[in-house]
């Protein structure tokens, strides 16, 4: 099933709204056309306020994250988040974060990942979370929202319909820069255990980008560290997770000392961006976090 144009649970969009309490308010460029965006990615909250994983609460870390943002780069346009927002396939998880999204005064959007629950994702967070793509219009952008998951299992994969639909929106909206996010990643990030569980036709999602140039950016998560390459006409951009990190171009599982971030976005009108992550500081991140090898608890159903 697909359906488009949903809206999210949180407040009105301020795509199209004057925005005097930006300036100055960090960062971000002032340029009123301008969409802001934030991605978080990589939650996996538990049920349980205080379980660690990898050494670190999740909830702890996520909210630091926020907090972060919500110093540098606030208010946003809108929040993407992209996938694997509960750990543990539980309904506190998801009533934790619905709590945060009501107190966030702009859209938020939501990915299942593989670790997620989609119903209770839909049920508890945002409805249309669940459906296998639909598109959110962001003043002169298309935000299309794709589900990668497949039940039972770490990897990912598009359905045909979903590529043929989405192929039949592009080559009818030419004219509207777009921007595609999705949990997994459509093409291999460089670590051999992760890109096991890339998206197993992402080479037809590329074919798709080569089509369409208008399609700008092709964002994501699942990889638990940073990743920007361009293709063609096309941004390919992955992001750290809100609490551990993966580290690059790993054969094995490992983890990196790198501290947990989010993404920024400015998206101009004529489809241009400038991106960038921010990350927590030492100070910001009261626990250590030590690079180590362990049983990675990520992956084996
Ligand atoms: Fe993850």
């Amino acid at each position: 099933m697909h359906e488009r144009h949903t809206t999210a649970r949180s407040g009105p969009s301020r795509a199209n709204a004057s925005r005097p309490d930006h300036a100055g308010s960090g960062p971000w460029r002032t340029d009123p056309s301008t969409l802001r965006l934030l991605q978080f990615t990589d939650l996996h909250l538990y049920a349980e306020p205080d379980r660690l994983l990898f050494d670190q609460c999740t909830r702890r870390t996520f909210a630091q994250v926020l907090a972060r943002a919500q110093t540098q780069h606030w208010p946003p346009d809108a929040i993407l988040f992209t996938g694997d927002l509960v750990h543990d396939e539980r309904v506190e998880g998801y009533r934790y974060l619905r709590q945060i999204v009501d107190a966030i005064e702009c859209p938020c959007f939501c990915l299942p990942g593989n670790h997620d629950r989609a119903d209770l994702l839909a049920a508890e967070v945002e409805p249309g979370a669940d459906r296998d793509w639909r598109v959110e219009p962001l003043g002169p952008w298309d935000l299309l929202l794709l589900d990668s998951t497949i039940a039972g299992s770490d990897g990912g994969r598009l359905r045909p319909e979903t590529l043929e639909q989405l192929e039949r929106y592009l080559a009818a909206a030419k004219q509207r820069p777009a921007l595609i996010s999705v949990h997994h990643q459509p093409v291999p990030v460089g670590s051999r255990w992760i890109d096991t569980m890339q998206i197993e036709n992402g080479a037809d999602l590329m074919a798709l980008a080569e089509r369409h140039p208008q399609l700008r950016v092709i964002l994501y998560g699942h990889v638990h560290q940073a990743f920007d390459r361009q293709l063609g006409s096309t941004r390919l951009l992955a992001t750290p997770s809100t609490c551990a990190q993966f580290k690059p171009a790993s054969d094995d599982f490992a983890l990196d000392s790198l501290r947990p971030g989010y993404r920024w976005l400015e998206l101009a009108p004529d489809g241009h961006l400038r991106t960038g992550i921010e990350r927590l500081t030492t100070e910001t991140l009261g626990a250590p976090v030590r690079p180590q090898r362990v049983e990675n608890p990520l992956s084996g159903r």
